[in-house]
């Protein structure tokens, strides 16, 4: 297709660095970008405020020992490689952990509002996993703005963004990465709904900042934006996903509707009974209990719905109790959870138990990057290759500090602490304001030609039909607990619905605020990132984190203490998945701490 036939206006643009995605992630990078001078442009599909950082809900971790528990940064790092089951990479481990207090204490100097103690400090929470003493003792941890710590964050870091001059493309579409024939980055095209212009972002460095893909499920506790389209952008770029095996399921999500109840009810005296009015968590977790760490309480949740101990006239919910912490605490510590468990179980927290069951939350794997944020091709032997020109960032990457399990609070921190690296390493690699190079319009024309096929092309089915098909596979037959047998049916169903994507057709072909054309090329993000997620959870036979494999009971770290690298090549309707390994940093490089080998995990 010529450009002429094109029919839209293209708009060009040139800048320092162009972030797609404006969540904590994003808007960290965009401020630290912004202030330094470079001339930074941050794409949004959705308002910034909106991002999905804005439900976070139960607290930000940082060892700032507020609460007189003696807590520490190496304390942190302990329960985070523990957590991690020992696949996250201690170099990266340690620098979120050591850089934590001071990330946070920006954020507090910013205007972050955090709920406060009664010395004015910055009020924390205990939450799963963390722990003082390796385990002896629980940490709060956890630094909270009530139950909207991600909302107070998300706000402020407009703010500075705005007052540092980011420049926001809101409502703006990211459809691919423009790269160049050497592999580098140069650039985004993008899709602004309001007016249906496509828009040429040339860039020294793009970032993404685009979130997990929790979509790929049919319960999940993410908004309905979030399907990783800068996952999707990179494996369309040839580059590997890593580690996508390992989804977390959050325990805690409202029964039938998967909205989010945060851990922080836990935290806060909150416990779970099953049918028989028992704390079952003590069986499973006899130190931690309640308070173990997110795989081993969703998994003590689905045993217990297994074998018939659930609640409900089904047997198929666990209860969730608060209401022992009486109304006033509930409505200052807890004020989101009373609106959310109302509007969407009907419950009355200050009386009522809420019917919960283990939901779809976080991808702990994504583009894999080094901690700088700079994205990794490949890896051979120890010598690993970055893309020139790009990061990522956030949910979106995987750099590693997850592993095979986050923690519950590490997610905010990993935003703000590898968002700022990435904007301190760019503010090194960038020179503001130098020139572009010419870019050969065979370097994106491609990616408006598959915009214009998807716009106008497919026959019988709707967007809607081939996304729950695809959402219930994953549901079905990449769960809590996997195994062989039903991870190779979910492969070859996954696989019919890739097959599938081109029957797509659209009942709206127009380009303005087109939501069917965005929930396609969404869809096709999705789809990507669930092939990479049962293809890496069936080559990988072993139970680590939150990888339970039913029929490989036992971690393996003889053979499989190693990432997962995914490669998708889609050819027409077929593709083929390869897999690279990558090992595990078991070293930090910073001081203050040493490598934490492996052993068992009890909590
Ligand atoms: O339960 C929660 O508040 C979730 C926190 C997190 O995923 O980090």
């Amino acid at each position: 297709m010529s450009m002429a036939s094109i029919g839209p206006h293209i708009c060009y643009h040139t800048y320092d660095v162009v972030i797609v995605g404006a969540g904590g992630a994003g808007m960290r990078a965009a401020l630290g970008m912004s202030s330094k001078n470079l001339k930074t442009a941050c794409l949004s599909k959705v308002f910034p405020t909106r991002s999905h950082t804005v439900s976070a809900q139960g607290g930000i971790a940082a060892a700032l020992n507020n609460m007189g528990d003696g807590d520490s940064w190496q304390d942190h790092f302990y329960d985070t490689v523990k957590g991690s089951d020992w696949l996250g990479d201690q170099d990266a481990i340690a620098i979120m952990c050591a850089e934590g207090a001071e990330a946070i204490i920006e954020l507090e100097h910013m205007g972050v509002p955090f709920s406060r103690t009664a010395t004015g400090h910055i009020y924390q929470r205990l939450f799963g996993g963390h722990t003082r003493n390796k385990g002896k003792q629980m940490a709060a941890r956890a630094c909270a703005a009530a139950d909207r710590t991600g909302h107070a964050i998300l706000h402020t870091l407009y703010q500075q963004c705005l007052k540092h001059n980011t420049t926001f493309y809101i409502e703006y579409v990211a459809i691919d990465l423009i790269m160049d024939e050497k592999g580098r980055c140069s650039g985004v095209v993008a899709w602004c709904l309001e007016d249906g212009t496509l828009h040429i972002f040339q860039a020294h460095l793009v970032v993404l900042a685009t979130g997990g893909a929790g979509r790929t499920y049919a319960s999940c506790t993410a908004a309905h934006m979030c399907t990783g389209d800068g996952a999707g952008m990179a494996v369309r770029a040839g580059l590997p996903l890593q580690d996508m095996e390992f989804v977390q399921f959050h325990p805690t999500g409202i029964y039938g509707v998967g909205a989010l109840i945060t851990e922080a009810v836990r935290g806060e005296g909150g416990y779970l009974l099953n049918n028989k009015g028992e704390r079952f968590m003590e069986r499973y977790a006899p130190h931690a209990k309640d308070l173990a760490s997110r795989d081993v309480v969703s998994r003590a949740l689905a045993i217990e719905i297994q074998e018939g101990r659930g609640c409900g006239e089904n047997n198929d919910y666990i209860e969730l109790h608060l209401a022992h912490l009486g109304a006033d605490a509930i409505h200052a510590r807890l004020g989101g959870i009373v609106e959310t468990a109302k509007r969407f179980a009907n419950v009355d927290v200050t009386s009522h138990p809420i019917p919960v069951v283990p939901t779809a939350h976080y991808n702990m794997g994504g583009i894999p990057t080094n901690t700088h944020g700079e994205v990794i091709r490949h890896v051979v032997g120890s010598k690993v290759e970055t893309v020139p020109g790009l990061m990522a960032i956030g949910e979106a990457a995987c750099v590693s500090v997850h592993g095979a399990n986050r923690l519950g609070a590490n997610s905010l921190l990993d935003l703000i602490v590898f968002g700022k690296r990435a904007a301190e390493k760019a503010a090194l690699c960038v020179r503001p304001q130098t020139a572009h190079a010419p870019l050969p319009k065979i370097h994106y024309m491609p990616i408006i030609d598959r915009f214009e096929s998807l716009r106008q092309g497919g026959d019988t089915l709707t967007t809607a039909e081939l996304r729950t098909r695809m959402q219930k596979i994953m549901q079905k037959h990449v769960g809590v607990f996997r195994d062989g047998k039903t991870l190779n049916a979910g492969k070859k169903e996954l696989a019919r619905c890739f097959a599938d994507l081109p029957h797509v057709t659209l009942a709206d072909k127009s380009r303005i605020w087109n939501t069917d054309l965005m929930e396609l090329l969404e869809l096709h993000n999705l789809m990507l990132q669930a092939l990479t997620i049962v293809h890496s959870a069936t080559r990988r036979t072993e139970s680590r984190g939150s990888h339970a494999r039913a029929d490989y009971p036992r971690r393996d770290d003889y053979k499989w203490l190693k990432h997962t690298l995914c490669y998708v090549h889609p050819n027409n309707e077929e593709c083929t998945v390869t897999f690279a390994n990558r090992k595990v940093i078991l070293s930090p490089t910073i001081g203050g701490v040493h490598s934490i080998p492996p052993v068992a995990r009890m909590y």
